[in-house]
């Protein structure tokens, strides 16, 4: 389906109920799906109906504020009313282990709600004060995403090639993007002439979603098969690769969609600067560096078939790893809200400090 002007939000929120475009559907379908339960939540996030680190995060925070609703009107006293809130947030944090994002935003909403009832709010007005506090970080991410475009397009060069891997934008934050934010700021600053789009199997977060985001903008693009990347820029058609993370440890190593690494490489080889675009909520101070990060591993379904059509003979062995590790090394840049992070990175990440979601937007 070519996208249309008038679509739904891709993620809404009331007092319990969440509702999110299927993304897993898209782009044949857009398809709304209500959302009444911590566990639907998880579900949803586990089979990528909503995907992507920083929209995870934010559906995490939602699934929170619906358990503390439940909570509020079941528990029989706080310490019953937390237990309760906890039992939501392993199940929603195990939803996905490799997104900081996740974790971070669940553990926010746990913490908030315990310093409230440990200083003597009900749980019934911790459970409203929820509902706001998950609404806060939802608007946050769009702030953080804004500025990021915008402190990402500075770097970039008057008519640049951009080659991005997966799904980076609107579907996979609160909205805009990160690197599909930094694509976004650059092409409204006249500054980009193209986007290569990685498909990005095996789910195709690039052909299927990318590419409908950037007909939405009008954005020009070519839709690549991930194995041309090299090719085109071995022909200096690509003058900047930006993409975007699910976890930075402490010293820079960053995990993002599989074939991250590969592309890292190659514009190493090329001489091409690779920008990583993530917020702060992505960076994990206390996972020391790449070989600390869990990675993903999935149906391997998802490899022997493409969208339900078999490719390959039904029992051939399968790997399929979500995420691949891009050593520090290897990165340019990263682009965040606060600014951007050049080389050595394990003090830059330093300085950047904890996000605290109470703490003034972009600070
Ligand atoms: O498995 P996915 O589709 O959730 O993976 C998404 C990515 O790898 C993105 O690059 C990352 O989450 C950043 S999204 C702003």
């Amino acid at each position: 389906m070519t996208p249309t002007g008038t679509q739904p939000a891709h993620i809404a929120y009331e007092p319990g109920v969440l509702r999110i475009i299927d993304q897993t559907k898209l782009p044949d379908t857009v398809d709304v799906v209500s959302l009444t339960t911590p566990d639907a939540v998880a579900e949803a996030i586990r089979e990528m109906r909503v995907r992507g680190a920083p929209a995870i995060g934010i559906a995490g925070a939602y699934g929170m504020a619906m358990a503390a609703l439940t909570a509020a009107a079941k528990a029989d006293s706080p310490d019953h009313f937390l237990a309760m809130l906890s039992d939501a947030a392993q199940s929603l944090e195990t939803a996905r282990p490799t997104a900081a994002n996740l974790s971070w935003a669940v553990h926010e909403l746990l913490n908030d709600a315990k310093r409230r009832i440990n200083g003597g709010t009900s749980p019934e007005a911790v459970a409203v004060l929820l509902q706001d506090e998950a609404r806060r970080l939802h608007a946050q991410d769009v702030d953080a995403c804004h500025r990021i475009g915008d402190a990402g397009a500075a770097l970039l060069p008057d008519g640049v090639t951009v080659l991005t891997h997966c799904n980076t934008g609107d579907f996979a934050t609160g909205g805009y993007g990160t690197a599909l934010g930094v694509i976004r700021s650059a092409w409204r600053d006249g500054k980009l002439r193209g986007v290569f789009v990685d498909e990005t199997r095996p789910q195709l977060q690039g052909a299927r979603l990318t590419t409908y985001e950037l007909l939405q903008d009008a954005i020009p693009f070519t839709l690549i098969v991930d194995g041309m990347a090299g090719h085109f820029m071995q022909r200096g058609e690509v003058g900047a690769v930006v993409v975007g993370a699910d976890r930075v440890a402490a010293n820079g190593d960053t995990a993002n969609k599989i074939g991250t690494f590969t592309l890292a490489v190659l514009a190493h080889e090329h001489r091409i600067p690779f920008y990583v675009a993530a917020p702060r909520s992505t960076f994990d101070p206390d996972t020391p560096s790449g070989k600390d990060i869990v990675i993903e591993e999935r149906d391997p379904a998802e490899v022997r078939t493409v969208r339900g059509q078999p490719i390959a003979p039904a029992d051939s062995p399968v790997a399929n790893p979500a995420f691949d590790v891009t050593p520090a090394r290897l990165i340019t840049a990263f682009v965040t809200e606060s600014g951007v992070l050049q080389p050595p990175f394990e003090a830059a990440i330093a300085a950047l400090g904890r996000i605290n979601s109470t703490a003034p937007l972009g600070s």
